[in-house]
């Protein structure tokens, strides 16, 4: 049960840094209130990405009926906004924590790549990332970076006619079965896990803080709204931005 109501926040950021001082592998689960403070929006809540544009388009059976229409929001969400975000504080400080040998794996569930921008090297992108675009024929992938999308949906340079698909996954699809595998040892490896920006809803990801906590892992939560985690496996709860109190809770470990 989270630990917030009869202490002060306070007192949980000393807990949690006192947790993090003495874990010798810590893991980090991210969402999209990771990225908030980068401008990203999450995809739940009143300003979510869900309530401003149709879920249907990660749905593979209605983006090959409609190609066109879903790439140019795509496009507009996924490399127009997100393509511009520069990695925030708590990204930093996370990269921080690895350098440092503190953080032995970061499990995201974000695509926008800003964890490996700020350095991050042991990452476990659990929903793919946008960095690629995969051609689901001939099995190749190319460069976002270097696809034309002037014209859209952007095609295969080998299949000529077959549309390429961001290489993210979309809702039913498969986990990566590498990301899936590692993230799962890291659960089950670690001993304290720092929860952050995750509402807990989506299904396999939200299935990796349960495991750490069933492995005798401490879970510290930051997200400034409760999730599903808050009031039942949340040991120590950080109800703050994730760029306002990583910082702090990183100052006072490391000290
Ligand atoms: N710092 C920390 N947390 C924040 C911040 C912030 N500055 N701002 C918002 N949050 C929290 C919200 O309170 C919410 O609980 O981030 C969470 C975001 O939740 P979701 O929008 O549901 O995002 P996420 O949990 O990552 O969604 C999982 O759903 O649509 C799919 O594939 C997509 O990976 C995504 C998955």
């Amino acid at each position: 049960m989270a630990d917030c109501g009869s202490v002060s926040l306070e007192e949980n950021i000393l807990k949690a840094a006192a947790v993090l001082r003495k874990a010798d592998w810590v893991t980090a689960f991210t969402g999209a209130g990771m990225s908030v403070e980068s401008g990203i929006p999450p995809f739940r809540g009143p300003d979510g990405i869900w309530n401003k544009y149709d879920s249907r388009l990660l749905e593979l059976p209605y983006f090959d009926a409609n190609p066109e229409k879903c790439w140019v929001t795509i496009k507009e969400i996924f490399y127009d906004f997100f393509g511009r975000a520069q990695p925030n504080p708590g990204h930093r400080v996370l990269a921080e924590m690895e350098a440092a040998g503190k953080l032995k794996a970061l499990i995201t569930q974000n695509i926008d790549d800003l964890h490996t921008r700020a350095g991050n090297k042991t990452v476990y992108e659990f929903h793919g990332n946008s960095r690629l675009l995969l051609c689901r024929r001939c099995g190749r992938k190319s460069s976002a970076a270097s696809t034309d999308f002037g014209r859209l949906p952007p095609r295969c340079a080998f299949c000529k006619d077959e549309i390429l698909k961001p290489d993210f996954v979309f809702f039913g699809e498969a986990i990566p079965f590498e990301a899936l595998s590692n993230s799962r040892f890291a659960a089950g490896r670690t001993d304290c896990m720092i929860v952050i920006g995750t509402s807990g809803e989506v299904y396999p990801a939200a299935g990796m803080p349960p495991l750490a906590a069933q492995s005798g892992a401490h879970i510290i939560e930051i997200n400034p709204y409760e999730s599903a985690y808050t009031n039942s496996i949340t040991e120590i709860y950080l109800p703050l931005p994730a760029g306002d109190v990583l910082p702090k809770i990183w100052d006072l470990a490391k000290a």
